[in-house]
């Protein structure tokens, strides 16, 4: 570990190299002692993106994972940690066109500039795992979609000052959502919503499900509208 330090009501540990940042906080969920931690390290040998696929990790870039009691359902936390994405981005840049693929890419001007990838683990504890594009736009070769990062888009920002900002956020999301409930969240997200009242294709797995996006339910499913239909989609892969 480089350094443990306290940033408002996290535990912030920092690693210079680690397999994958959800690994170790899943491994830490073993002995959770109740106290919020954010695991970072400088790269990751083994990073872990969404339907098992790989998240090249670059130094400078930002990778974190959150472990901390889950006191909210995770549909909740996929929301609130877009947010808190997107509002940390607002906060340390102007004028980015940015939006929320649902369920959690960060996009800017269409291209992936974040990823989230939320896991439970033990002892009643989630883990949400943030790759941040800071310096550097990773390309796996599959080249799935195009990325981008906020130093080519002149904004140069350390890892400390966007992890800072973005657990600031993070919190009053939180506190947000367990005074005014999950709509309040939603409706945030909403205004960030890619292609929402357009049509969108979801990969659902073992089938291609297409419809108008219609928006959000009250549980944080998404909610498509087929000729006269609503449907709702559980979990997917945006494709347009
Ligand atoms: C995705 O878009 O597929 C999600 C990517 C999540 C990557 C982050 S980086 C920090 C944490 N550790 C991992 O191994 N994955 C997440």
């Amino acid at each position: 570990m480089i350094e443990e330090k306290r940033l408002s009501s996290w535990l912030w540990r920092d690693y210079i190299e680690i397999d994958s940042t959800n690994n170790l906080a899943k491994a830490q969920s073993l002995s959770f002692d109740g106290r919020p931690v954010v695991f970072t390290a400088v790269t990751q040998t083994s990073g872990r993106g969404r339907l098992d696929r790989r998240w090249i990790s670059e130094p400078g870039n930002l990778f974190m994972s959150q472990l901390f009691h889950a006191s909210l359902p995770i549909s909740y936390l996929v929301f609130i940690t877009a947010v808190g994405i997107v509002k940390t981005i607002e906060e340390l840049t102007t004028d980015l066109d940015i939006a929320i693929k649902w369920p959690n890419d960060i996009l800017i001007s269409g291209a992936k500039i974040c990823g989230i990838l939320i896991e439970s683990a033990e002892n009643q504890t989630v883990v949400i795992g943030s790759g941040v594009n800071l310096v550097s736009s990773p390309v796996d070769g599959q080249l799935l979609y195009p990325t981008t990062n906020l130093s080519s888009l002149g904004f140069n920002i350390t890892r400390e000052t966007f992890l800072t900002t973005y657990l600031h956020h993070f919190d009053t999301l939180i506190n947000i959502c367990q005074t005014k409930g999950f709509s309040t969240i939603r409706d945030i997200w909403l205004q960030y919503a890619y292609h929402l009242n357009r049509p969108l294709r979801i990969n659902c797995g073992n089938k291609i499900t297409e419809g108008v996006f219609k928006g959000i339910d009250e549980e944080g499913f998404l909610l498509l509208k087929q000729e006269q239909t609503i449907i709702r989609v559980t979990a997917g892969d945006v494709l347009t």
